[in-house]
């Protein structure tokens, strides 16, 4: 059993910074958890303090049942992989591998069988005899998962372990990473800011900002469902597009979801726009589009010519509503007030609608 739980936890650094007040977040048995947030918020910190390596200073720590507050690291059944990945570089790579499992005691067998497994699984093979001077930055990066993979951990903490990967490399690593938690069934905790790394390898994703937790759920949840704006506009690429109505509310939706012919039955806002500036993506193209409501992001296949003038469609149950204080909200009264201002709005026309129970004309 290796569920993470972290009670009331709170951390002031030694020059009174306070980066976390009272975190509480319970990590699943054998889950793919991804802490995800912006810089500086606090995710570094919050997996050093399960690690052990940085002091808690309040709350309880529990791995499993066990009460690991005040645990040793080297006690608590965890490997960790840094975001600075801490290999010896006097080492060959068998060496930095081999050094872990000779601490644990493992018998020469069993740290053969080991290392020839975790060479093989990060791609290093041909470089087991190798000093990490010689290395590229991705293949220390590589060594030092391969380190932490030895260890058969119970706990699998790692701090943006790709970060140094070029972006093949990084995809490569990715599926690497899920195929590894399947076989290994041990509870992964994977820290980035990257929202595609975690949408692709979590099964719970942990959105931070400040050090508090804006909200938990399976990638789908927060995507589809997020609570409040910071999520809306957080997860996504891009994030959603948000026009707020200063004292009455805000309303969102997802640049794929605005459209430029008409959907079949469609119910919603149909607004006049000029488009202002275009952006390749692969396959789609990435528009600003002037409206009446200010700039509407739209990711689309169609290929339009800046300047070019356009209908954009956007149906009303692909609408979220904020309330003031930026959280998710139902209320009908202030829906039907954001889509009464929205409907004001130049070049907007709304056709009829349920979302609040009235209806327009
Ligand atoms: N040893 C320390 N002493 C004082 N403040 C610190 C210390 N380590 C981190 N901080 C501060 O704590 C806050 C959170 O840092 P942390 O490293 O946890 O962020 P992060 O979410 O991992 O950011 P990034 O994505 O940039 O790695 C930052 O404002 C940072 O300046
Ligand atoms: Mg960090």
């Amino acid at each position: 059993m290796a569920a993470i739980h972290l009670k009331d936890i709170a951390k002031t650094y030694s020059n009174g910074k306070t980066v976390i007040e009272d975190l509480n977040l319970e990590i699943k048995d054998r889950s793919f958890t991804v802490l995800l947030g912006p810089s500086g918020c606090g995710k570094t910190t919050a997996l050093r303090m399960i690690a052990g390596l940085e002091e808690v200073s309040a709350g309880q720590l529990y791995i499993g049942d066990q009460n690991v507050t005040k645990t040793e690291p080297g006690e608590r059944g965890l490997a960790m992989v840094f975001q600075n990945y801490a290999i010896y570089p006097h080492m060959t790579v068998r060496r930095n591998i081999e050094f872990g499992l000779k601490n644990m005691k493992y018998l020469k067998d069993e740290i053969e069988k080991r290392i020839k497994q975790v060479v093989g699984m990060v791609g290093l093979q041909e470089y087991v005899n190798a000093k990490p001077s010689t290395l590229s930055g991705g293949q220390r990066q590589r060594i030092a998962l391969a380190r932490a993979i030895s260890k058969k951990p119970e706990v699998f903490l790692m701090d943006e372990p790709l970060s140094n990967l070029d972006a093949k490399l990084r995809n490569q690593m990715r599926s690497e990473l899920i195929d590894l938690h399947r076989s290994l069934k041990s509870t992964f905790v994977f820290v980035t800011h990257d929202q595609i790394e975690a949408m692709t390898m979590a099964t719970d994703i942990v959105i931070f900002n400040y050090g508090r937790i804006m909200q938990q759920g399976t990638p789908k949840e927060v995507y589809e469902n997020p609570a409040n704006l910071f999520v809306a506009t957080f997860i996504g690429d891009p994030g959603m597009n948000t026009i707020a109505f200063p004292g009455i509310g805000t309303v969102g939706f997802r640049p794929q979801k605005v459209k430029l012919t008409m959907p079949a039955d469609f119910q919603g806002a149909k607004v006049a726009g000029m488009v202002i500036t275009k952006e390749m993506l692969g396959m789609d193209h990435l528009y600003h589009v002037a409206t009446g409501l200010g700039t509407i992001i739209m990711k689309s296949e169609a290929d339009l010519s800046v300047d070019e003038a356009v209908q954009l469609y956007i149906s009303e149950q692909d609408l979220y509503f904020f309330d003031s204080n930026e959280q998710r909200t139902a209320d009908a009264m202030l829906i039907d007030s954001v889509l009464n201002t929205v409907k004001a709005a130049d070049g907007v026309t709304m056709t009829k609608h349920h979302l609040a129970g009235s209806v327009y004309g």
